[in-house]
């Protein structure tokens, strides 16, 4: 099943302020070494037969390259971002304006919350992160427009502060996740709920190897995630490794470069 993605060239990306442990302005970053690296992971999107959507990058905002912080698509709904920090606030009404110009129904949320880096939608629940960005109550709010049911899941490694850095889906069912990122209550959870989940290492997370995109076939992952490909390779995944270790400088890897637009009958 071809999926439908929003992505946002790297074209104002700096690393100009610290919002995350990645995060070192006094070493900054390679505009053109991120555009190339963005433009490997469009193709891979597209030679896979994705569909890829641009918007178009606002010049003062170097994180809007993450889209998926931008909104939270599901059956078709747009669920706005409320950014934890002044630095990316405008984001959220950019990213709701391109939805709501193109018809489809949006939410300007209420609650902060930063959208598919802390909402991760499966099959039949969305996992969402709390801890260090969205606040608990955005949970609900998401559940009540959405209407799909929420697993709230608390982080504690601020290396780890979205959801989409410790854990991604495989194939709308199963998970592949870094244990070290979650409170001990939330592990039951996740143990629970995923007992054939892929465990990944230190290592893996420390590479942001979790901030991976599967279609269910294919798994698109830092290409320093050694172990985990390893992993995903015998459970018969066809692995695509990639660089996008200029992008990594802001904290974040293939999945925060990536929005998915879930249409009505997802
Ligand atoms: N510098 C950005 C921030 O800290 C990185 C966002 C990464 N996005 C993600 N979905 N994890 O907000």
């Amino acid at each position: 099943m071809p999926k439908h993605f929003l992505m946002c060239p790297p074209e104002y990306f700096t690393v100009e302020y610290a919002i995350n442990p990645w995060m070192r302005p006094e070493d900054g970053a390679d505009r053109d070494v991120a555009l190339r690296q963005w433009e490997g992971l469009k193709s891979a999107y597209e030679e896979l037969g994705h569909e890829v959507s641009l918007i178009d990058p606002i010049e003062g905002l170097p994180d809007m390259v993450f889209a998926a912080n931008g909104a939270t698509v599901v059956g078709g709904r747009v669920y706005g971002a409320r950014f934890a920090f002044p630095q990316r606030g405008p984001e959220g009404p950019a990213y709701l304006r391109w939805f709501a110009e193109r018809g489809y129904p949006t939410k300007e949320a209420e609650h902060v919350n930063e959208g598919e880096g802390d909402f991760l939608t499966l099959d039949d629940v969305i996992l969402a992160g709390t801890g260090f960005r969205t606040h608990l109550v955005a949970h609900q709010e998401a559940q009540e427009y959405l209407g799909r049911p929420v697993i709230s899941l608390t982080l504690v490694d601020p290396r780890f502060y979205h959801l989409d850095t410790a854990l991604f889906s495989l194939d709308g069912k199963n998970v592949a996740y870094y244990p070290g990122a979650f409170s001990a209550g939330s592990l039951e959870v996740l143990r629970r709920l995923f007992p054939d989940a892929v465990l990944a290492t230190a290592e893996d997370a420390e590479v942001l190897g979790l901030n991976a995109v599967s279609d269910g076939t294919n798994v698109l992952v830092n290409a320093e995630a050694t172990a985990l490909q390893l992993e995903l390779k015998r459970r018969g995944y066809e692995v695509i490794p990639l660089d996008l270790s200029e992008l990594r400088k802001a904290g974040g890897g293939p999945k925060c470069c990536t929005l998915e637009i879930r249409g009505e009958n997802s």
